[in-house]
């Protein structure tokens, strides 16, 4: 493949969370979307037509049939990740799928696997790590400035009533206030679905998972959890991880406080701090902190960059490059493998091994 071929992306379902990726996709060099589909052919047409995409079909299946597509972006809720990534690998396309990668380890796996098996790449859309300032803030955490890694802190969550209110387009209205009604959230709101892969570990714990993962590159041996519940799903949830070598990592994740985004990485000599690793809370200014023992704190700022194009970019120079990158899908079956033990914490309120 030449280094200028355009990679051309089709898009499963309308999600909220696909308006900023068809974006990125979009406003990317050599990328673009070509298609979307839709459960319903009218919402699928006029989400096209909102974002100047040529093709919309009215099934998943039938744009995985288009011929013309390279990789696919899968927005689905949870349960539906495995499915539609391995039919997606099954004809030969690339795919990012959103985060968590799927319900559950065994369903990464087997993604990851129909993705080797048809030379397709895999990768799950943890858009922060591919922002510069994380290959930024990986160099003092490895070049011993902060002597021996001891302890990961972090923290993600939002109260959700604002998000809730971003209309899913599958979701309906009170024609009086104009804001979606409590009975459509509680039915059909992914979040509050367990069976479709809600609650607040996946969608927002995975990422504080994520940042020990790739702040101590291993998993841990033991967890601890406990969360608090309502549909059955965890509404918030503290976790406790400990690993070999005397170091231990900690998070709470919910939906019930205001945007917290940030994590602590201590060692035997300093730690590094970023308020805001989900994405700077400032795009201009994309900012960190190494404390020195002394109790010095030296401001560091990285290139400003939009992570979801980074994202992009680095998936498509993957596809590019005819040569599959298995670091992904395996940081993702980890990141999964994690979270599937600190469910199983919180659910039995037991110490659980991460197998
Ligand atoms: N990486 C990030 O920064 C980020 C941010 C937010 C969310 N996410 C992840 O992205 C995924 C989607 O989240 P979202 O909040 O954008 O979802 P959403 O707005 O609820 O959209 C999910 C889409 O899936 C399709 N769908 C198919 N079957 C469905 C069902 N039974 N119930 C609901 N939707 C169904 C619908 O599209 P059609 O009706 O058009 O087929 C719907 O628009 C999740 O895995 C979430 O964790 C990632």
């Amino acid at each position: 493949m030449s280094d200028r071929k355009t990679i051309r992306w089709g898009i499963l379902g309308t999600a909220r969370i696909a308006t900023k990726v068809a974006e990125a996709i979009n406003s990317t060099a050599g990328a673009e979307v070509a298609a979307v589909a839709s459960r319903s052919a009218e919402r699928a047409e006029s989400w096209a037509e909102k974002h100047g995409i040529g093709r919309s079909y009215r099934s998943y299946q039938a744009l995985l049939e288009n011929d013309e597509l390279d990789a696919i972006y899968v927005p689905l809720p949870p349960s539906m990740h495995a499915e539609w990534t391995i039919r997606a690998a099954e004809v030969g396309k690339h795919v990012i799928c959103e985060k968590p990668i799927a319900m559950n380890a065994t369903q990464a796996e087997e993604m990851a696997a129909a993705c080797r098996e048809n030379n397709v790449q895999l990768m799950d859309a943890t858009m922060w790590v591919h922002h510069p300032r994380a290959a930024d803030m990986l160099k003092p955490i490895q070049d011993g400035t902060l002597g021996e890694l001891r302890r990961v802190t972090a923290a993600f969550g939002f109260v959700i009533d604002p998000y809730l209110q971003q209309k899913p387009p599958h979701m309906a209205c009170d024609p009086d206030t104009g804001r979606v009604r409590l009975e459509e959230i509680v039915n059909h709101e992914l979040r509050f679905q367990r069976q479709l892969g809600g609650g607040a570990l996946l969608d927002t714990g995975w990422y504080c998972v994520r940042v020990a993962l790739w702040a101590f590159g291993d998993l841990p041996r033991q967890v601890f959890a406990n969360a608090r519940y309502r549909h059955d799903v965890d509404i918030n949830l503290s976790g406790l991880m400990w690993y070999d070598n005397d170091r231990v990592a900690s998070f709470d994740c919910g939906y019930d406080l205001a945007v917290r985004k940030w994590f602590e990485i201590a060692g035997s000599k300093g730690s590094l701090v970023c308020d805001d690793f989900l994405n700077p809370w400032n795009p201009e200014k994309p900012r960190f902190w190494v404390h020195e023992e002394t109790g010095k704190a030296d401001e560091r700022v990285s290139t400003a960059s939009l992570q979801e194009q980074c994202m992009i970019e680095n998936f498509c120079d993957i596809v590019r490059s005819d040569k599959l990158d298995p670091t992904w899908p395996t940081v993702s079956i980890a990141n999964q493998r994690i979270c599937d033990a600190l469910d199983k914490s919180a659910r039995s309120a037991s110490v659980v091994d991460v197998v």
